[in-house]
């Protein structure tokens, strides 16, 4: 095989892992708002999550995660989004302000096993790209942790 062909099959496969190693990140959660929503909740100033939860948030489950909330067992593939806004008040009313971060659990029990088989993320603003999270969402996790019996997740579903 000449060198050059070999140079660019390598580097086909220097690609392939970069890809993969990649791959281990939490994935922006594209469509979510399609999805199912489970609960809104306000979190208003002198709330213990007031920073950096405070505003209006909506969560989302997709189909898997959806599974997970009726079983109680969540399947590699679910994801579940906390789509955070602000709020403005005003006339005895709260409207959705501008968003402020969404965060992500995706679930994959062996590649996210340090921090009990989800993928903790946040994303910043309208950000698809801009990661808000430095030490591979164990500071999340510490604040789920309680929730082991439901596998991690705090929000239940209602009809
Ligand atoms: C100080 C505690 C705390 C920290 C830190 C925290 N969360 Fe949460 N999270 C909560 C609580 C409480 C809820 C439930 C909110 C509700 O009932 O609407 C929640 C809900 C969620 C949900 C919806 C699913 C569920 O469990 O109800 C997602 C997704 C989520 N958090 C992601 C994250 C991500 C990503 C981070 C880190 C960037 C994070 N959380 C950090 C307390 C925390």
């Amino acid at each position: 095989m000449n060198q050059l062909v070999k140079a660019f099959i390598l580097g086909l496969l220097g690609l392939t892992f970069s890809g993969t190693a990649l791959a281990a990140e939490v994935a922006y959660p594209k469509g979510y708002r399609d999805w199912h929503h489970v609960k809104s909740m306000v979190i208003q100033p002198g709330h213990p999550l007031e920073n950096p939860f405070g505003g209006i948030h909506h969560v989302y489950a997709n189909k898997k995660a959806v599974q997970g909330l009726k079983t109680g067992n969540y399947p590699d593939g679910a994801v579940i989004v906390f789509d955070l806004l602000k709020y403005n008040e005003g006339g005895n009313a709260l409207q959705e302000g501008e968003r402020k971060l969404i965060g992500v659990m995706q679930r994959d029990a062996k590649r996210f096993k340090d921090t009990g088989g989800w993928g903790f993320e946040g994303f910043a603003g309208n950000s698809k790209t801009e990661r808000l999270t430095k030490d591979g969402g164990q500071s999340c996790f510490a604040c789920h942790k309680p929730e082991e019996k439901s596998q991690y997740v705090f929000s239940k579903l209602r009809d």
